[in-house]
């Protein structure tokens, strides 16, 4: 599915038709700033600066932007692992926990949050990944349902888990064929 560039060992995700012209690909320093932009224009929840820094040095793999044809981001997606112990034995398992993924506005509905969420659940799979998880806004039908799309099931109902109180759904995606 990705290309390699061999100067800067980045991985490219090509993504374009005729219609939709744009591309993914991992994330960079320098675009940071860019997915900082539409994270506050997209978002309520904001994280500062070295919070994006330390998911892009822990996990760039799966740290993916997607650009228009003239470079600019135009979204993101970002991701962390976590281990926790598995409900049924005490062993350690690697979860993927989606930390953020939005698209600017006049970009949607254009399957970029679709593309940015299939490459890089691909990209964690290294880390030999048992689940993938996330909380959502139990009022965000668009999130909700892209979610679904993906075949995520709600697990559970995380009250007041927002600062202005809202609760959130915490969906899962069991990775069967790991
Ligand atoms: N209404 C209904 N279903 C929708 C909508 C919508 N407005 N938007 C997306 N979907 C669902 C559909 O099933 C769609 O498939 P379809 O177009 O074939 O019907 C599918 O998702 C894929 O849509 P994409 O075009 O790939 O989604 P898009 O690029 O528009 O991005 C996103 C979706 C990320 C939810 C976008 O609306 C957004 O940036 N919202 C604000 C930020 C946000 O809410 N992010 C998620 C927060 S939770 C978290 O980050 C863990
Ligand atoms: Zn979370």
């Amino acid at each position: 599915m990705g290309t390699k560039d061999k100067d800067t060992q980045i991985n490219y995700f090509v993504n374009s038709n005729n219609k939709n012209s744009f591309f993914i690909r991992q994330c960079t320093l320098e675009d940071l700033e860019g997915v900082i932009t539409v994270n506050e224009k997209e978002l309520p929840e904001d994280y500062p600066y070295f919070f994006y820094k330390s998911i892009l040095n822990n996990f760039p793999k799966a740290f993916l932007v997607a650009c228009s044809k003239n470079e600019k981001i135009i979204g993101y997606v970002m991701w962390r692992v976590e281990r926790t112990p598995s409900i049924n034995n005490l062993r350690l398992i690697n979860k993927g926990h989606l930390v953020s993924i939005a698209v600017s506005s006049t970009y949607k509905r254009k399957g970029i949050a679709m593309a940015l969420l299939l490459n890089s659940m691909q990209a964690i799979k290294t880390f030999k990944i048992i689940e993938y998880v996330l909380e959502v806004r139990v009022s965000n039908y668009s999130a909700i349902n892209l979610y679904k799309k993906l075949n995520f099931k709600i697990e559970s109902i995380k009250k007041k888990y927002y600062r202005d109180s809202e609760d959130a759904y915490y969906m899962t995606f069991k990775n069967i064929n790991i």
